[in-house]
């Protein structure tokens, strides 16, 4: 088991405030330079300059084999070293990096490492506004969130595509909608369906659809004036651009599209902006009608219309 201490130090560890000294750097050189360690390891290997006992703890603990760094946060470990059932676990994740769902009978939860450098605060504004997933106390740089059970919009199967259930899920989606943007959130990212099928709306069997995943939200508060991240994100997402960005643009990529895109993102209004969001609904809907069929979009569109607001000029 863990003291306080040593739980206190893992959890500023993987936040990354326990700043290295150039000694320490070297230290984890020397050592780590040609010694391979298991990839379960790697959160953990700064421990190795600052604390080598709590190091080598955590190498001979074989929960922390099985849950790496995610058994160690404050909704997980006592369900991991606390509990006579342990967790399952289960790894997802794309772009922002691996993504834990830890499920115990009492509990289940997503750890995810945050996308950008607002999305805790956006995620906490999704939840407060009953619209995103609920927001658990969590380890800076880290979400720690609720699984939300159900299927994803895309994949929704038999009377679940009726056209009474569609409907309603356009009205809640204009709701969503509506509510993010009236605090001035454009979720900027695939909603229904991307390409592939993936989806960011969930539908729980007995509670209202939820968007999740604000990687590459933008919050508009500060407009015009944004940081070259949410420069970034704003061009990213874009049709033209995405296409050709590979997995991992390097630094000049990311600077010249900052470099071209700042000066647009600036003339453009807040309405002009959160419009975009639109387009993904729309482009989400064509596509979902690929798995789900054409009869979708009447009633969705429908739906939607009668309770998607668009925020008015003084209202943003
Ligand atoms: N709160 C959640 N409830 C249920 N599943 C989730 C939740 N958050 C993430 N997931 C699952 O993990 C996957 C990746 O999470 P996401 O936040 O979309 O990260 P990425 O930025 O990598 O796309 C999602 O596609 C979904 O399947
Ligand atoms: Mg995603």
């Amino acid at each position: 088991m863990y003291t306080e201490e040593e739980l206190g130090e893992v959890r500023d560890t993987l936040a990354g405030k326990r700043k290295l000294s150039t000694q320490e750097i070297e230290i984890l050189r020397n050592e780590f330079r040609d010694n391979q360690i298991p990839k379960w390891m790697y959160p953990f290997v700064g421990l190795f300059a600052t604390n080598l006992d709590l190091y080598r703890k955590i190498s001979g603990d074989a929960r922390a084999q099985k849950y790496s760094f995610f058994g160690f946060f404050p909704e997980t470990f006592d369900l991991v070293y606390g509990s006579e059932v342990s967790p399952e676990i289960s790894f997802d994740g794309g772009n922002r990096g691996l993504v834990g769902i830890i499920k115990h009978p009492t509990k289940k939860v997503v750890v995810k490492p945050t996308q950008n450098s607002r999305e805790q605060e956006v995620a906490q504004i999704a939840d407060e506004l009953g619209i995103g997933p609920k927001q658990y106390t969590s380890i800076s740089g880290f979400l720690t969130e609720q699984f939300v059970e159900g299927e994803l919009f895309s994949m929704l199967r038999g009377d679940r595509t009726s056209a009474d259930n569609i409907y309603h899920l356009g009205r809640r989606m204009g709701e969503i909608l509506s509510k993010l943007h009236s605090r001035e959130i454009y979720y900027n990212d695939d909603i229904l369906t991307d390409d592939l099928g993936r989806s960011h709306v969930i539908i729980p069997e007995t509670s209202p659809a939820v968007l999740f995943d604000y990687g590459v939200a933008l919050r508009l508060d500060q407009h015009p004036d944004f940081s070259d991240e949410e420069v970034y994100n704003f061009a990213r997402t874009l049709p033209m651009v995405g296409m050709f960005l590979g997995r991992e643009p390097s630094q000049e990529q990311v600077q010249s599209l900052v470099q071209e895109y700042r000066p647009k993102l600036q003339i453009a209004t807040k309405q002009q902006i959160i419009a975009r969001d639109i387009n993904f609904i729309n482009g989400g809907l064509t596509l979902a009608t690929y798995r789900l069929g054409n009869h979708i979009v009447e009633p969705f569109l429908r739906g939607f219309k009668e309770t998607y607001k668009f925020p008015a000029n003084n209202k943003l």
